[in-house]
């Protein structure tokens, strides 16, 4: 173990300054802007090819001093820079914390840490770069048909098996970078162990066509294995079924050989389940499940969009981390975003942060961030064990814009709750329509679709900072008794993320972008965000629970009264 006391950051000047400036903030963003020419163009700062705006942030120059100095307090840089060289950062499993050795390219001169560097006794480039090699090559084997089923046909379906880190990082990716998928090549993702969600996800498929990857860090998650297993089960029944293969042991062996693959860090498991281990691919346990997605964890992504698509990916991470690593705080996006979390969480009140991708393929990306934010930040120890001093870890949630607008953007716009938001669009879509009809009135005939998306994305962001006062509302002629219910307040946070299009790169970018915030705003709070113990009770109490729900009287006669009532009530209701 390696880290020591950290640092309080409510005990420091900077913080204390915070705090009086916070009482009886009156934030003024039509003030601010209307006396500061330059607002805009100083709180916009470029990390590789993401154009971020903080200008509509409840921030001043004030604000943002003292913010800096909280980062500076808690030695962020000092502490990121202890990250990738391999410290054991994550304290409570005694761990290096190495996701950043995942993208960086290998060979480079002047890297940091160099190439070749040993971590616990191991060349960690070397052992990341063998490993992308292998899944490159099988992914080409996949692309290419030379992979094929037991009975000698291409594959035309990955289905990844996982949970967590090993499912919300693939499928947001794979969703993200749909343009990019391979024509004949589709991936699912089954994670849930609800039954329904493999049998939804397997109930039209052709078993000589499909792939199953288990993907599970620990090869121990009972949702992972137990869907795997029923996958499992799925193939030999359907193959032997019409025919396909012998109803033998030897058959159905053949059988997984072919169709199942793994992706873990325990290899002797992956082989207990009758996966060859030449058909696995490892990762370490430096990678913590919800920063993956850039490992083996990928592999279905990497067959679907191809190595050259991946490598550009991981160019886009590597491109973020650098910025995190080189720019000066003041013009360190991570490092600002997660100030200005800092900011309306521990002094402003917030609870929640929402993230609004006005960019369809990044449907998933909330739920994904969801996992990354909260299950590293969610802590109220910190990592000496010491209770934590102030707030920790916000609620992240969101949807894509412009659905949300008609949904919830009504709370954000004029509830009683602060809700920062992240607004993320993309310059150029994918699929560029016109509607070439036009309604005859607000849409002219061959309106470009994407613009009028885009004209929503800077609406919201201008209605939400600058509001609508009474005077402006009466001056539409609204009668006096509805002008409270139309004034909107204005002064709601929010920070815009602009890429040029969403392609690999950037949506590394984004990835890395929100790793790096999770990171500062984890180490101003002094806890450890890379382990995830408060999964764990859940787990337990689920085994022990399986009994009393498959009707065993002793099991049911030991839980809690509340819980025994609800099994015995789902007991008489099951058929
Ligand atoms: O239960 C939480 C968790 O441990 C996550 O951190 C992880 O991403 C997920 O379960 C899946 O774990 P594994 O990849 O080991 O199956």
């Amino acid at each position: 173990m390696t880290e020591s006391t950290p640092v309080d950051p409510t005990s420091t000047d900077a913080w204390k300054a915070l705090a009086g400036i916070a009482d009886g903030f009156s934030p003024d963003l039509r003030g601010w802007f209307a006396s500061d020419a330059d607002r805009a163009e100083r709180y916009t700062f470029q990390a590789a090819d993401l154009t971020v705006d903080l200008s509509k942030g409840l921030v001043t120059e004030e604000i943002l001093g003292h913010l800096l100095q909280v980062a500076k307090d808690a030695d962020v840089s000092g502490r990121y820079q202890a990250m990738i060289t391999g410290e054991h950062i994550n304290v409570t499993e005694d761990r290096a914390v190495l996701h950043t050795a995942l993208r960086r390219p290998e060979g480079t001169e002047g890297l940091v840490p160099p190439t070749g560097f040993v971590v616990d006794g191991e060349d960690v480039d070397a052992e990341v770069h063998k490993t992308l090699d292998k899944v490159y090559a099988f992914a080409e084997q996949v692309r290419s048909g030379a992979w094929t089923g037991v009975t000698g046909k291409r594959i035309e379906t990955v289905v990844n098996i996982g949970i967590g880190g090993s499912d919300l990082g693939p499928v947001m990716v794979y969703e993200a970078l749909k343009p990019y998928v391979q024509p004949g090549l589709e991936a699912r993702f089954v994670s849930n162990i609800d039954p329904t969600d493999v049998y939804e996800k397997t109930a039209d498929l052709d078993p000589e066509t499909t792939l199953f990857i288990v993907a599970s860090k620990t090869f121990g998650t009972l949702e992972t294995l137990t869907n795997a297993r029923l996958a499992r089960e799925w193939l030999w029944a359907r193959l032997a079924g019409s025919g396909a293969i012998a109803d033998t042991d030897a058959a159905r062996k053949d059988a997984v050989a072919k169709h199942f693959v793994a992706v873990s860090t325990a290899l002797d498991k992956v082989e207990a389940f009758g996966i060859d281990p030449e058909n696995a691919f490892g990762f370490w346990d430096w990678v913590g499940g919800r920063y993956s997605v850039d490992s083996a964890i990928g592999t279905s992504v990497v067959i679907a969009i191809g190595p050259d698509n991946w490598r550009e990916f991981l160019a886009g991470f590597h491109a973020i981390d650098e910025h995190m690593r080189t720019a000066p705080l003041e013009q360190n996006v991570p490092v600002l975003m997660g100030l200005l979390n800092v900011w309306y969480s521990n002094f402003l009140g917030a609870q929640s942060h929402a993230v609004l991708p006005y960019a369809q393929y990044l449907h998933r990306f909330p739920a994904y961030l969801q996992q990354l934010t909260m299950e590293s930040n969610g802590k109220s120890v910190r990592w000496d064990g010491s209770p934590v001093t102030t707030d920790t870890g916000e609620i992240f949630w969101g949807e894509p814009g412009t659905n949300g607008q008609h949904a919830f953007y009504q709370l954000i716009h004029q509830g009683t709750r602060l809700i920062p938001a992240d607004f993320i669009a993309v310059a150029n879509p994918a699929h560029a329509l016109k509607d070439e009809t036009g309604d005859g009135a607000a849409v002219e005939p061959g309106q470009d679709v994407h613009e009028l998306f885009m004209a929503n994305f800077f609406a919201q962001t201008k209605a939400l900072a600058f509001g609508k006062t009474a005077d402006e509302v009466r001056a539409e002629g609204t009668k006096e008794s509805v002008v409270p219910a139309r004034v909107f307040s204005g002064n709601r946070p929010t920070s815009s993320i602009l890429a040029p299009a969403l392609t690999p790169s950037v949506v590394g970018q984004l990835i890395a972008l929100y790793e790096h915030i999770v990171f500062t705003e984890g180490t101003i709070w002094g806890i450890d965000s890379f382990d995830q113990w408060g999964v764990e009770l859940g787990k337990q109490l689920a085994l022990q629970v399986t009994p009393a729900v498959a009707g065993d009287q002793a099991a049911i006669d030991s839980q809690d009264a509340s819980t025994k009532s609800l099994i015995e009530k789902y007991l008489a209701l099951r058929k």
